[in-house]
């Protein structure tokens, strides 16, 4: 009689409740990583097959004539696929509700565009929410135009406008993509009621609308997409998945694997995998993400607390501010505020600027969602490649700042704020 292996009678599995818990080790297997307790680093191109006959059937599947055998993981080259893409993709897909399979990408940008080459053709048009990352909207609006699809924006925040502007298009409208909150001035987009808009465009044309939503801003952690209606979630990983301003990456998210997979071959030929090392780095953030966000958002809602009556501020955007239909859309969908702010100043430009160089805590940045606090000055910055009239109809003024709370102490942070509104 052999003796059981010591160990081989551990229970198979718990129900995990929070990703608290989940952010630590869900969907990392040791047993396929010669044991190790975290994932170790794959810096490799090329794998090799047992047989010749191995590697043909590794490229049936790549190339989808052949299933997928459970538990095998058919590894051939690292642009097709890698293990650490492959272990944050499992981690993420642990973490993000409703998400049936992952894909991660070299950049946000790398996951959006890979999302529109996968599923948009000549003659499509694509209805987004205004306002939206000025990198997405340039390639909406200026690089996808050679290829036959256009872009139309409507105001986030109304459901009506969307539904409008839907119907007007007929059998053209092919997506629907909200970035909720928006960059910059966290003006919200009620996801369920863009799934509805979706789903009645889709009945009354008889072809599909898919809803991506951008959920950078709020992550895996206060906000699902998928549990309400989207089909597709998309990340610049840049942010809060990689929380430390040391990566760049992207990922996409689905209920149905299918898209997935529709957006991986792309991915494979379009060579905008995520590359191990930087895998390995975001599986290795995924662990704090919790302890993170949670930190930056209490941070982030005791600053604005401290500072939102301050003579110097015209308005302070942040969600535990919001009233009327933007509230309803928060409280809705949204399980904290999160750890960006927009600041408006009295003053514009200058009042901006000066309050900016003021600050001597947060740094002057673009990109957020870092362990550190970063602030910028999205007119001249980020959003500057839009002719001012649609900064102003976005509500992106001269006066606005964008601040992106890190995990320091609140008080010193608050502190920091206050003198550099006293300078501004
Ligand atoms: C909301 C949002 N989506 C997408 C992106 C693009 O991501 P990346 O810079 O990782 O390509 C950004 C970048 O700032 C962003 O803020």
């Amino acid at each position: 009689m052999s003796a059981q292996p010591p160990g081989s009678k551990r229970p198979a599995k718990i129900r995990i409740r929070h990703p608290e818990t989940s952010a630590i080790g869900e969907g990392y297997d040791p047993a396929l990583s010669v044991m190790a307790v975290r994932p170790p680093i794959y810096p490799v191109s090329t794998y090799c097959f047992r047989t010749a006959a191995e590697a043909a059937h590794f490229f049936d599947v790549a190339l989808g004539r052949a299933e997928r055998a459970e538990g095998s993981n058919e590894l051939i080259y690292a642009r097709l696929n890698n293990p650490n893409a492959e272990m944050f993709e499992d981690g993420l897909v642990a973490l993000e509700r409703g998400a049936g399979a992952c894909a991660s990408f070299a950049s946000g940008m790398a996951a959006i565009t890979t999302a529109f080459l996968a599923f948009l053709r000549p003659g499509d048009v694509v209805l987004h929410t205004v306002p939206l990352y000025g990198g997405t909207a340039h390639v909406l609006h200026e690089m996808l135009a050679p290829f036959g699809i256009s872009a139309r924006g409507v105001d986030a925040g109304s459901t009506e406008a969307l539904a409008r502007e839907a119907a007007s298009l007929g059998d053209r409208l092919a997506m629907i993509y909200v970035e909720t909150p928006g960059n910059p001035t966290l003006r919200m987009t009620d996801i369920a009621g863009a799934a509805e808009v979706a789903r009645a465009s889709a009945t009354r044309t008889h072809r599909r609308v898919l809803l991506a939503v951008d959920n950078t801003f709020l992550g895996p952690i206060f906000q699902s997409p998928l549990e309400h209606g989207a089909d597709l979630v998309l990340y610049s990983a840049t942010k809060y998945l990689g929380g430390h301003s040391d990566v760049v990456a992207g990922a996409a998210l689905a209920r149905d694997e299918e898209l997935v997979v529709a957006m991986k071959k792309v991915r494979s030929f379009f060579g905008t995998i995520c590359e191990p090392f930087t895998a390995w780095l975001l599986q290795r953030s995924l662990a704090t993400i919790y302890t993170r966000m949670v930190k930056q958002s209490k941070n982030a809602a005791r600053i604005v607390e401290r500072v939102k009556e301050h003579p110097k501020l015209a308005c302070v955007h942040y969600p535990t501010l919001f009233e009327g239909g933007q509230r309803r859309i928060f409280e809705a969908q949204c399980r904290a505020p999160g750890g960006m702010i927009a600041f408006e100043l009295q003053g514009g430009q200058e009042a901006a600027f000066r309050f900016l160089d003021g600050l001597r805590i947060a740094r002057i940045a673009v990109s957020l969602g870092g362990v550190e606090t970063l602030a910028t000055h999205p007119r001249t910055t980020v959003s500057s490649e839009m002719p001012p009239h649609e900064m102003d109809r976005a509500g992106i003024g001269p006066g606005l700042v964008r601040y992106s709370t890190g995990v320091e102490y609140w008080r010193d942070l608050a502190d920091d704020v206050e003198q550099a509104l006293a300078l501004a």
